[in-house]
């Protein structure tokens, strides 16, 4: 249910009337759907202020961030950092060439951190659900993207708000839930660690929704559902603000079934029985999350 949650002296960044309630509460989590916003007016993300964050970027969290050049094709994947360029660089030149940046967990910087809170809390209010409970992991990440640059055909595991601050985009959304554009398999294959998994369909290939985006409009994208982008003749700034469920069994079932189909059995598909999801993310989902983790401490403390 939409109700106003600031006062006259702060206006709130997503419209609080009853029609923006009834879009996000009937949509939230289940279906893409575009909404309004205001976070085109915030001087912290303007270009000045991003400069400045990408050299806060450089310097505390270089590895979060990621930075390529070229020109790659829908059906393509994403490159490599350029040696000769730095992400403040690559920021700079951003109207010249192929460039397309990403500024990761940028809410670890306080400023930032206060707009995510905002966030949060008015998304909370619109889509009628406790984010802080039933979310985890809040981030808040920047694209900033060169004129015409395309992002090729992926899938997220979060479910993302894509709030547009400068230029113009378009984005090719699909929908998960259909098996002729993402098998059983190919999920199986993405929840283990596959991200190529996805494969791209010359047949639809804008989508089941299109949104065309400018500052102050931005895209819900639901967790898992395909997508891909491409920017106008502009410099494209998009902000994400994403969320991963607390629980979500179905997860360490594809996992599981993973494993299962490998030793020729034949499981139940997820979604179908949630007491038979809710065991296998409790046993082997909950056991390959902790390898996981493992794997990504020992990789980030001795490089292996
Ligand atoms: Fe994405």
């Amino acid at each position: 249910m939409a109700t106003a949650i600031h006062s006259a002296a702060a206006p709130a960044v997503f419209p609080g009337d009853a029609e923006t309630g009834n879009l996000f509460a009937a949509n939230f989590d289940h279906r893409p759907f575009q909404f309004r916003h205001t976070l085109d007016s915030m001087n912290i993300f303007q270009m000045p202020a991003l400069l400045k964050l990408a050299e806060r970027c450089m310097r505390k969290r270089q590895l979060k961030s990621h930075y390529e050049t070229g020109k790659p094709a829908v059906n393509g994947y994403f490159g490599s950092k350029p040696a000769d360029m730095t992400l403040v660089q690559a920021l700079e030149r951003i109207g010249e060439g192929g460039n397309w940046i990403i500024l990761k967990r940028i809410h670890e910087e306080p400023e930032y951190r206060a707009a995510l809170e905002l966030f949060i809390s008015e998304l909370s209010v619109l889509s009628g659900t406790d984010l802080r409970r039933r979310y985890r992991d809040p981030i808040l990440t920047i694209f900033i993207t060169s004129p015409n640059r395309i992002t090729p055909y992926h899938l997220d595991g979060e479910a993302n708000f894509l709030a547009q601050v400068q230029g113009s985009k378009s984005v090719f959304l699909y929908n998960a839930h259909d098996p002729r554009i993402l098998t059983t398999e190919e999920m199986e294959s993405y929840w283990t660690g596959h991200l190529l998994a996805p494969r791209w369909h010359d047949e639809l290939s804008e989508g089941h929704w299109r949104y065309d985006i400018s500052p102050g409009l931005g895209v819900f994208n639901p967790a898992t559902f395909p997508h891909w982008v491409k920017n106008s003749n502009n410099v494209s700034v998009s902000v994400s603000i994403n969320f991963k469920r607390v629980r979500n069994d179905e997860i360490g079932a594809y996992r599981a079934n993973y494993y299962a189909r490998k030793i020729g059995l034949h499981p139940t598909m997820p979604g179908r029985r949630s007491a038979v999801d809710r065991l296998k993310d409790l046993t082997f989902g909950k056991l390959y999350e902790g390898a996981y983790t493992a794997r990504s401490a020992l990789r980030s403390r001795f490089g292996v």
